[in-house]
């Protein structure tokens, strides 16, 4: 219950899906929570949700792409709750889509801003205030997308792969300041985020993920939440530079074998219990 007592956390993108379970999550373990989004009036409603799980939250409208928005949200946290000991950086949209040569610059600029940028300069303006403290816990919501490729999300891919290694660069630069800099690589999490409050797509995309993943189920904001209370709390002390993959096996393999035929999806290999020597069928 206590995890995070006495602990100072900045959440961005905290109005929806697995921010908003996370400030709900840290504020339950004992947490102050700066909630920081654009969307007003969900960012409003994580506080109250925050509160009614007894803990301590405020609300700080920002654009995380612009610098002059995250000064003042680190700012606020300081005026509010006297110290910093956490943010995670975890804003984010789906960006341009489509094929490559479809792209305008335009669209591939606003992507990075919004995914790499927001997450550069977080980690900019919370380390000297972390400093201060003594030592705190920068986490960053990366993906799957970061690990390897998505058709047709080039610019989502790009961008979360740079979170992955601004992680570790930024890790080396600040060990020494008791800084861990940490990311979560996300696989199909339920959220707004894929299905955009359309009617209907998130049951569908319930059932699909439970479909396409090892693990036959949706990954929801909360298995998120539970990472990023982790990594946030000392029990990961010794844990920095890393990207902590949480996607139901999502990337673990392949399920191609005969073994995982079934009988939507038979598989073209003979049934066999040992496998030999190719020519000898
Ligand atoms: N849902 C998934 O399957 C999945 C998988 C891998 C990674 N992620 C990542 O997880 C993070 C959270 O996404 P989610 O799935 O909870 O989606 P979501 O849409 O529910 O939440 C994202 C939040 O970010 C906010 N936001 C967007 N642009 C912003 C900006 N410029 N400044 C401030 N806030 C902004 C949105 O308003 C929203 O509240 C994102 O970084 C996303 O890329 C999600």
């Amino acid at each position: 219950m206590d995890r995070l007592k006495g602990k100072v956390a900045v959440i961005t993108g905290a109005a929806s899906g697995i921010g908003r379970a996370t400030a709900i999550k840290f504020a339950g373990e004992g947490a102050a929570v700066v909630i920081a989004d654009l969307n007003i009036e969900g960012g409003e409603s994580a506080v109250r949700d925050c509160k009614e799980n007894a803990g301590r939250a405020v609300f700080q409208k920002t654009d995380v792409s612009a610098e002059a928005e995250i000064k003042t949200l680190i700012a606020r946290a300081i005026t509010e709750f006297g110290r910093l000991d956490i943010i995670y950086n975890n804003a984010g949209i789906g960006g341009a889509v489509g094929p490559l040569e479809k792209i305008s610059v335009e669209d591939w600029d606003r992507s990075q801003a919004v995914l790499l940028r927001g997450v550069f300069l977080g980690m900019k303006h919370a380390a000297p205030e972390m400093r201060k403290v003594g030592g705190g816990s920068i986490i960053s919501t990366a993906s799957v997308a970061g690990i390897r490729g998505f058709a047709s999300l080039h610019a989502y891919c790009a961008a979360k792969a740079g979170v992955v290694n601004l992680t570790r660069s930024a890790a080396l630069e600040f060990a020494k300041d008791k800084i861990r800099v940490n990311c979560i690589c996300p696989g199909g999490i339920n959220t707004p985020i894929l299905h955009r409050n359309q009617p209907g797509v998130k049951e569908a995309m319930e059932q699909w993920m439970a479909k396409s993943q090892p693990i036959p189920r949706a990954g929801h904001p909360e298995d998120i939440a539970g990472m990023a209370l982790y990594l946030a709390s000392d029990d990961s002390e010794f844990v920095t530079g890393q990207a902590m993959v949480v996607d139901g096996g999502l990337t673990i393999g392949s399920q191609f074998s005969q073994a995982a035929a079934t009988q939507d999806s038979p598989s073209p290999i003979a049934p066999s219990t040992f496998m030999g020597p190719s020519f000898q069928g």
